[in-house]
């Protein structure tokens, strides 16, 4: 696993909006790596689920670890594993459940049954808002559709991995949301992301790893972890011209507000 050498401020800023910390590529390393990420400046992270049973082990983590936030819920790609939301609902009544998530459509991974996903993502948009809970919405090639849903529902929460155009990033912080934005934002490829956070007014976006995935340059391909958030944060600081602190600052700012916590 890649840390970085160095974490220049006194106080803990890195606050991580989306991670999967029970996914099998930490078996070897989970309780090393997340007793040691508060060391390299993480003040919390939100873990999420994608199925009950990941949903359930983002739980315990979140009871092992104070740092440690967690959510519930049914990814597009995992309807298969469920027949209704009982667990899910369960999971969500516990006091560091902060969202339901992640949930959403991807018409990348599976672009036949669209209306089945719809159907799942509607049910957990209802869920949320009966619950009082923010959403941590996935969108991927789904953007009309996710668009469409969310100003159907009028959920709370994130659009997470954030890919579309500035100008649905406007309609999206219209509606009050925000978007989370990770190691994507390094990658040579990136292609309109920089736009859109170069756009983005500063109080409408998270941080975010989706770790173990999308780890930041120069660790692209490696096993991603919030320690490696402050790569992002330099990166969106380099773009907008400002200080890598004030990013931290903010995003931290913002996670608080989305989910409702104090970090
Ligand atoms: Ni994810």
């Amino acid at each position: 696993m890649e840390f970085l050498n160095e974490y220049p401020f006194s106080e803990r800023l890195i606050v991580d909006s989306h991670a999967h910390y029970d996914d099998e590529r930490f078996e070897d390393e989970r309780e090393t790596l997340l007793t040691a990420l508060p060391g390299a400046g993480v003040a919390a992270a939100i873990t999420c689920g994608c199925d009950g049973q990941s949903s359930l082990a983002a739980k315990a983590l979140a009871e092992q670890f104070d740092y440690l936030f967690f959510a519930a819920g049914v990814h597009p790609e995992n309807r298969e594993n469920h027949t209704d939301l009982s667990e899910i609902e369960l999971l969500a009544a516990h006091p560091k459940c902060v969202a339901i998530g992640e949930i959403g459509l991807d018409y990348y991974w599976d672009p036949d049954h669209k209306e089945d996903q719809k159907a799942w993502f509607e049910a957990q948009l209802r869920l949320a808002n009966r619950l009082d809970l923010p959403v941590i919405v996935h969108d991927r090639e789904a953007h009309a559709d996710t668009l469409a849903l969310l100003k159907k529902h009028h959920p709370r929460g994130v659009v997470h991995s954030f890919s579309g155009s500035p100008e649905m990033a406007e309609q999206v912080f219209r509606l009050g949301m925000y978007i989370g934005i990770g190691g994507v934002i390094t990658f040579q490829n990136a292609r309109r992301l920089p736009e859109v956070v170069l756009s983005m007014p500063l109080d409408r976006f998270l941080l975010e790893t989706d770790a173990p995935y999308m780890a930041p340059v120069p660790f692209r391909g490696k096993t991603n972890h919030s320690g490696l958030i402050l790569l992002t944060a330099r990166k969106i600081a380099e773009l907008r011209g400002i200080s890598t602190e004030e990013v931290l600052r903010a995003a931290k700012r913002n996670t608080e507000e989305c989910f409702g916590i104090e970090v």
